[in-house]
């Protein structure tokens, strides 16, 4: 299996074995045009992110079956996702076979920007927990049980990576909970590769894919390095 391909991640998960992949943790485009607001010379840092501009349910529906077809039975997921869109995302995730288990709230430590006048100011991100149906008896335990679903770990206060670049410290987490030494973990909205920095930390086979070469080229960086950063 690839550690890293290039490419739509529709059109390349098509290609990969069924019921070949452990887990899946992943940040896809949440439909909402984010912006990166960190300026350089007067510019966006960071450009646009492709597949963002609106919610488009019949691609997102898409790529999730697309993903449904290459895990085990019983393997679990999780995908970041935003409160703008969530009822989509949680209808759509359960249209495309898996079974919603819970919210995960992650707690960042610091606020975000926003309306901070007649709003408030977002410290949390949401992930969404769900599980690929198995047959009785052959479902997945978390490997570490009995926790809350409030994780609490640093955002990151200046990406570099990455516009929506994700702390390592989050996934680890979530890889822990839901995989074994050794076991594969899929990310098909790659980015930077946060995923499988986090994965190759936690002796997991990141399975990476990304459509912006210029992605591709940080993540051979990022892994080239031994995935420490
Ligand atoms: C929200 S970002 C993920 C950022 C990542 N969590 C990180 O820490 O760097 C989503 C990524 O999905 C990529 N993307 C969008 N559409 C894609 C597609 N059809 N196939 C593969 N990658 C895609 C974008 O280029 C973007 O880098």
């Amino acid at each position: 299996m690839n550690e890293i391909t290039e490419g739509d991640c529709v059109e390349v998960m098509k290609d990969m074995g069924a019921s070949s992949i452990d887990c899946m943790v992943t940040d896809p485009p949440y439909g909402i045009a984010y912006k990166s607001r960190q300026k350089e010379g007067g510019k966006n840092r960071l450009e646009a992110i492709a597949n963002d501009a609106t919610f488009d349910p019949v691609w997102q529906l898409a790529w999730m079956k697309a993903a449904f077809r290459t895990l085990k039975a019983g393997a679990h997921i999780y995908l970041f996702c935003s409160e703008h869109y969530v009822g989509e995302f949680r209808t759509t995730i359960i249209a495309a076979g898996f079974d919603i288990k819970r919210m995960l709230i992650w707690k960042k430590g610091h606020h975000g920007m926003g309306d901070m006048v007649g709003g408030y100011l977002p410290m949390t991100e949401l992930i969404l927990f769900a599980h690929k149906p198995a047959h009785k008896g052959d479902e997945r335990a978390l490997e570490r049980q009995g926790q809350s679903n409030v994780i609490e770990v640093a955002g990151i206060r200046k990406m570099e990576f990455h516009p929506t670049e994700k702390p390592t410290g989050v996934l680890r987490t979530l890889i822990l909970n839901s995989t074994k030494v050794g076991e594969t973990v899929l990310d098909p909205f790659a980015g930077s590769g946060s995923t499988g920095v986090a994965a190759r930390e936690e002796n997991r086979e990141p399975v990476l894919i990304e459509l912006n070469p210029k992605y591709i080229k940080v993540i051979e960086g990022r892994l080239a390095q031994g995935g420490l950063f």
